[in-house]
């Protein structure tokens, strides 16, 4: 899926059976840094500062500020006033006072974009992945993937293959940040695609994936239980 990225109109809502993703240009001007840095909490001030590079740094207040913006906006208050909490395996959800508004969020980046998928009956997970060359392709693979995706890769020609890798990793661990458990689990997930047909979960409960492009050499996943959700996708 190539989806328009349409600013969000000010009227913004968010149905029970939408989905809405939001594109995020982690490069920011020195001034919008600035300001998204006054919005962040100590903690998350304290973990910007300890990046070593001033371009990761940058890219973290970028998204945690933007993050902040855009939860404000559906919870109708500041960014500065959004509190996270996170879960045993670091997955940052809206702390507790929030909890009436059922807003669920995952945030993904790679390189200069991110994602933020947002929805406000359950937890959801996105993940973004600037689609880059690999050396080690088929040893990842063989190492993270299933035998049946191992042996679905190798059949494939070089091209097809770093696609296909991209599009496994990023569908296993939508659903492993959907579900919080992060990429120690990878190998636990099954992916059933082909180069030319939409991916599926193999699992036993009813998940819907949506892989995405949005910009050219990237590729995302969006992961979210159940069928029936009508996606929406806004650039901020
Ligand atoms: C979460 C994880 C999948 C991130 O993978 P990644 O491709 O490097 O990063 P992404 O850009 O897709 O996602 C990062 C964002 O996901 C969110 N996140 C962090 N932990 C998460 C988790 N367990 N589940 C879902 N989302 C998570 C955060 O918003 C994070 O953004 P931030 O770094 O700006 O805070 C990976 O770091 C992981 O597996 N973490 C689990 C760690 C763990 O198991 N710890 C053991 C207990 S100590």
């Amino acid at each position: 899926m190539n989806p328009l990225w349409l600013p969000a109109p000010t009227d913004l809502t968010l149905l029970p059976d939408e989905i809405h993703v939001w594109r995020i240009e982690l490069d920011q001007p020195e001034a919008n840094l600035q300001h998204l840095r006054t919005t962040l909490s100590s903690d998350e001030i304290a973990r910007a500062e300890r990046f070593y590079f001033q371009e990761h740094r940058q890219r973290f207040i970028a998204g945690r500020g933007i993050l902040r913006a855009i939860l404000g906006r559906y919870l109708g208050i500041k960014p500065s006033q959004v509190q996270f909490n996170y879960q045993q395996r670091g997955k940052p959800v809206l702390a507790e006072t929030f909890a009436d508004s059922g807003l669920a969020f995952n945030l993904s980046h790679s390189q200069k974009l991110g994602l933020c998928a947002v929805n406000c009956t359950c937890p959801i997970g996105v993940d973004l992945e600037y689609i880059r060359p690999m050396s080690d392709l088929e040893a990842l693979a063989k190492r993270f993937f299933l035998a049946r995706e191992y042996e679905m890769l190798r059949s494939l020609s070089p091209n097809q293959q770093q696609e296909v890798f991209f599009r496994y990793w990023t569908c296993k661990e939508a659903y492993l940040k959907a579900t919080g458990d992060g990429l120690s689990q990878l190998e636990q997930v099954e992916v059933l695609l082909t180069p030319t047909e939409p991916a599926k979960l193999q699992i036993t409960e009813d998940w819907s994936l949506f892989e995405l492009v949005p910009a050219n050499n990237y590729l995302a996943a969006v992961a979210i239980a159940d069928f029936g959700w009508n996606l929406k996708c806004w650039q901020y």
